[in-house]
């Protein structure tokens, strides 16, 4: 058998960050044993940067969303503009999209976040994709709204960088959704997240970057890529008892179920 490479299901290579060595750091890829990633669209600019790497690189497939930081920039046309991508080969998600509350204190931001979740889990829903959903101090609205939707069918996701503790993370396992687990799984004042490594089957979890943010120990604070991956198969491994080639084989192969 052969052995099991890693799965980056939340990658941002669109950024400028890489934009020095973007070509150079992706073909290294490969050979450093990272199969697979999704390259998650986030403001209204970069989708067409998603759709540009999805076409040069075989290995890299694309999510196609709008992040809740740009909700009060979105347009009917942007909607039209997400579904017509999300048709496109290799687009395999609607993401990320959600709340974020953390940065945006006002109702009515608020508001205009929530309706445009939703019309993003409307395409998510009408496209039969799975989502990828962003949620940061916004837990009840997040929960409520995937509720919701999780009632009238969709066709699962991922929450994406997992912020919450173990009861909220029930709610969302017990609805069949996979937690995304990066970086932060490895800092040290991580307890609550790894309290949620703990609890979480394994079968749900997927491994993610967020690249080029939340690079994971012992390189906090640096760009991160999906090279770091393994110090992150490492730490759930340690956590879970297991060994790190089996969190990689299973987050692949849970995201490969999901996704394709
Ligand atoms: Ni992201």
């Amino acid at each position: 058998m052969n052995k099991a490479m890693i799965f980056d299901t939340h990658a941002h290579y669109d950024d400028e960050a890489f934009d020095p060595d973007r070509e150079e750091l992706l073909s290294s890829m490969e050979k450093n044993g990272i199969g697979t990633i999704v390259n998650v669209g986030a403001s209204i600019n970069g989708l067409k940067d998603v759709v540009d790497l999805v076409e040069n690189y075989p290995f890299i497939y694309g999510a196609v969303g709008i992040h809740p930081d740009d909700a009060a920039e979105m347009t009917e046309e942007t909607l039209e503009e997400i579904r017509r991508i999300s048709r496109m080969e290799k687009m395999v998600a609607i993401g990320e999209i959600g709340l974020d509350y953390y940065w945006h204190k006002e109702e009515e931001e608020h508001e205009v976040q929530k309706k445009m979740f939703r019309a993003q889990m409307d395409i998510a829903r009408a496209e039969k994709l799975p989502f990828m959903i962003h949620s940061r101090e916004a837990a009840k609205d997040t929960l409520d709204i995937v509720k919701e939707y999780m009632q009238g069918g969709m066709y699962g996701g991922i929450i994406h960088c997992f912020s919450y503790g173990k009861e909220i993370a029930r709610e969302y396992l017990d609805m069949g959704l996979c937690l995304g687990i990066g970086g932060v799984a490895t800092f040290k004042n991580a307890r609550k997240l790894k309290e949620v490594v703990e609890y979480a089957p394994l079968s749900q979890i997927v491994l993610e970057t967020d690249c080029p943010y939340l690079s994971p120990e012992p390189n906090r604070g640096k760009r991160n890529s999906s090279l770091n991956l393994f110090y992150v198969a490492e730490t759930i491994a340690e956590i879970k008892g297991i060994t790190p080639e089996e969190v990689i084989a299973v987050t692949e192969k849970n995201a490969r179920e999901l996704l394709f």
